[in-house]
């Protein structure tokens, strides 16, 4: 039998896309492809891509750039673009490197078997429909040794939100929500296969409606299932915050105690330039309501800075926010104009004057992420194993606020729940040993 064919993914962007990455790879592991470990190694090369900020749809033309050597030693090397580049620039992609393959959205990954046969036989193809069925009822299921006891499930697509400076609306199309019927059965089987944790994922996830279902029920039916220890969900508009969301946060005890809810500024002038519907005051009183109902829950956060008209009051404004709530981690970025967007033709921000925005919001930022790992010091929490840690006998997981947690704790095995107090904490990780 000839060896078996290899395909290497590298992912960009979010969770979605590794959820997605994860999905492509099963979908072409039943056409014969087994996993690389780097992309000489591989038959067919798959970049999944983001178009978010300009850095990130860059590093599409560079990776080919360099993959375009390895197809001059190896004319038999596939290469196929995924994502949300793909998506964005389609065949331009083709025209512009002859040495691409196909080129495949994020809504017909499905049809890859079928596009990876065809650039087998040497034809090239596009698929950047929106079809109207459903991707994930198409995909193979998912086998278990590709599982690990936390797994992403995708429950929701696209963005309605248009905010002036994002390109997902246009990427990956209007909202979708998976039907909760056909979500409680992909997480039945995950639990039977051993996952413990999953992450629920959307663009906009507190605002899915599958099948006359809000979050929060969603998120009550998943918590009956036996073998599921935690639920997660991420990422959440501030104005799909529903009551009964807030509420599952104070008594659903399979529901973690951390939340992503990107503010992007603490301006409210920003915030109405960037079409966000909200106001600083109102995201504040929404994490005091969440806060009354867990205490002790963990909030992160994304922050644009430079946004076009953002003054140093403005920016003042950010940092105030920030100061107000205390954030326990959080991603900022400097603003990057994108094409098609409604804000990519206003003024910018002098480039010296965001970086130097950004490395002060960053600074109080990092300051305020290490409160908060340091103010677990003492503390006792659960940790969810997921593998072996650096040294023997070591094991690593996240902790109940996603805290890297490493453990000395021999006879573990990933999957485990264990409960541990922390005695030591370091930017990376925090040391702890087992209590229970
Ligand atoms: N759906 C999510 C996140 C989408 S993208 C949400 O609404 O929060 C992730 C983050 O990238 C955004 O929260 C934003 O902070 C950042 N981002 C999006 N577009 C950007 C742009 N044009 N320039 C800089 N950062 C951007
Ligand atoms: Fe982009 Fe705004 Fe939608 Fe988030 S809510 S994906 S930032 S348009
Ligand atoms: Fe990037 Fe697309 Fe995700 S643009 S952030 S990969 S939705």
């Amino acid at each position: 039998m000839a060896d078996a064919k290899k395909l290497f993914i590298k992912t960009y962007g979010c969770q979605m896309n590794v959820y997605d990455s994860e999905r492509m790879a099963e979908a072409l592991g039943a056409e014969g492809y087994a996993p690389a470990a780097s992309a000489d190694e591989a038959d067919m090369v798959l970049l999944n891509t983001c178009h978010i900020r300009e850095k990130a749809s860059e590093k599409l033309y560079s990776d080919l750039g360099r993959l375009k050597a390895l197809k001059a030693e190896k004319p038999g090397l596939k290469i196929g673009v995924a994502g949300c580049v793909a998506q964005a620039e389609g065949a331009e992609i083709l025209r512009r490197m002859p040495l691409v393959d196909l080129v495949v959205g994020p809504q017909s990954y499905h049809r890859l078997p079928a596009m990876a046969r065809a650039a087998e036989a040497g034809t090239k193809s596009v698929d950047t429909d929106f079809p109207a069925e459903d991707k994930f009822d198409h995909l193979p299921d998912r086998p278990a040794a590709n599982l690990r006891p936390s797994a992403f499930l995708t429950v929701q697509e696209g963005c309605d939100k248009f905010c002036a400076f994002c390109v997902v609306p246009y990427t990956r199309g209007a909202e979708v929500s998976r039907p909760a019927t056909r979500i409680l059965d992909e997480a039945r089987r995950l639990a039977d296969k051993g996952v413990r944790e999953i992450t629920l994922l959307g663009q906009n996830v507190n605002a899915y409606h599958g099948e006359g279902l809000t979050l929060a029920r969603l998120i009550r039916e998943l918590a009956r299932i036996e073998g599921i220890a935690r639920i997660r969900y991420t990422t959440s508009h501030p104005n799909d915050m529903a009551d009964d969301l807030i509420a599952a946060h104070g008594d659903e005890p399979k529901l973690m105690p951390y939340l992503h809810l990107p503010v992007q500024s603490g301006s409210d002038r920003v915030l109405k330039a960037m079409n966000r519907k909200h106001t600083a005051e109102a995201y504040l009183r929404l994490i005091e309501r969440i806060r009354a109902a867990r205490p002790d829950i963990l909030l992160t956060s994304d922050f644009i800075v430079g946004f076009p008209g953002e003054t140093d009051a403005d920016f003042a404004a950010t940092l105030d926010l920030i100061r107000a709530v205390g954030y326990g981690a959080a991603f900022s970025f400097k603003y990057s104009a994108r094409p098609g967007t409604p804000a990519a033709d206003r003024a910018p921000v002098p480039d010296a004057v965001a970086d130097a925005r950004l490395q002060e919001l960053q600074a109080l930022l990092t300051a305020q992420q290490r409160a908060a790992q340091q103010a677990m010091v003492g503390r006792e929490t659960t940790v969810l194993y997921e593998k072996p840690g650096r040294l023997p006998g070591q094991m690593g997981g996240k902790s109940d606020h996603l805290f890297a947690v490493h453990v000395h704790d021999p006879d573990a095995r990933p999957g485990d729940l264990a409960r541990v107090r922390v005695t030591e904490a370091s930017p990376n990780s925090l040391g702890a040993v087992r209590v229970a």
